[in-house]
């Protein structure tokens, strides 16, 4: 059974993605009362008009999870106007850790990920008070930050963005690092196919995407983060060992100690299985140790109890 804490916009287009996949049965899981149940009711009417063979219930208990072999969290806040990152930080790690609680309770054996933010700081608050091996628990966003380069990028070379291989590095957010000159199509460098101009454009538009589409729409993503979970659930429950970029604790890899990145990893069925350490010129490697100085600012911010 696929758990998802937090029956908002994110956990339920996560859960109707994952529905349209028949990966398992779903559970919502959500505080607020008749809320999960009703999330889980209409997904149910479109599975049976789909004709598809899952189960989608919901409930405030989080007991039910018992036996989930993954647990998607996507419960928190999000930034309102006004507030700082540190503010949501310290709220949603609140959240979070006692969440973990929860989690190292009913289903002590589950992969975890989790999208609420400021992601990365949010993992690391997750995987310190889940005390799970770091393997089987990662932050989504990489996989949505990059299909945005892709996305971006195949609009400027008329290539669709399923031949385009995006990496971005470092910190979910302002100070993430798109990484251009290992972005490919077919072994082609983005920086051998595009002119200056054209990279900075997809970068600067790839970094802004998230606030983009919550300026449009008044709200912020959920389509984005519900595919790329969804995809990522599939590589975890049919053993794919597929790459993906994907926030996980670092211990050594790049450079870094003690600290959670996005990272290209490689997804089995038992989490992550490897991290892949690329190449970098000097100069893209001071990008990412700018990157890397934003979450480690974070997460000195954390109170001590969650850390
Ligand atoms: N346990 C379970 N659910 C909770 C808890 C909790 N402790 N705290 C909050 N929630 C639920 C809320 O009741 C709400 O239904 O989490 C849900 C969040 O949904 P939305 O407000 O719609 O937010 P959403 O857009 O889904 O984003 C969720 O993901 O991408 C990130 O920045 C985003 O941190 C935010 C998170």
């Amino acid at each position: 059974m696929i758990t998802i804490i937090g029956a908002g916009k994110v956990g339920t287009s996560a859960a109707a993605f994952m529905m349209i996949k028949e990966l398992d049965d779903i559970l919502l899981i959500d505080i607020i009362e008749n809320k999960p149940q009703g999330e889980a009711l209409d997904l149910s009417h479109a599975a049976s008009i789909l004709g598809l063979s899952v189960s989608i219930t919901g409930s405030n208990d989080f007991k039910d999870m018992a036996g989930s072999d993954i647990v998607v969290v996507t419960a928190g806040f999000p930034r309102k106007p006004g507030m700082t990152r540190e503010e949501l930080l310290t709220k949603n790690a609140g959240i979070i850790a006692d969440i973990a609680e929860k989690i190292k309770e009913y289903a002590p054996n589950a992969i975890v990920l989790l999208t609420t933010n400021p992601l990365d700081a949010v993992t690391y608050v997750m995987y310190k008070k889940l005390g799970f091996p770091r393997e089987r628990v990662i932050g989504f966003s990489g996989v949505l930050d990059a299909g945005r380069l892709a996305y971006y990028a195949s609009k400027k070379l008329g290539v669709s963005p399923a031949s385009i291989t995006p990496i971005v590095l470092g910190m979910h957010g302002q100070a993430m690092f798109p990484v251009p000159r290992l972005s490919t199509v077919m072994g082609a460098p983005l920086t051998t196919l595009l002119s200056e101009e054209e990279l900075k454009e997809i970068t600067e538009e790839t970094v802004k995407a998230g606030a983009t589409v919550t300026k449009l729409r008044g709200y912020s993503s959920n389509y984005g983060p519900g595919s790329g979970l969804a995809v990522m659930v599939e590589a975890i429950k049919k053993d794919q060992h597929k790459a993906f970029i994907a926030s996980v604790y670092l211990q050594g890899e790049y450079g870094y100690n003690d600290l959670v990145l996005e990272v290209p990893i490689i997804l089995g069925g038992k989490g992550f299985e490897k991290i892949i350490e690329l190449p970098l010129t000097e100069e893209e490697k001071k990008g990412l140790d700018e990157s890397a100085q934003a979450v480690k600012n974070l997460i000195e911010k954390l109170p001590p109890e969650y850390k």
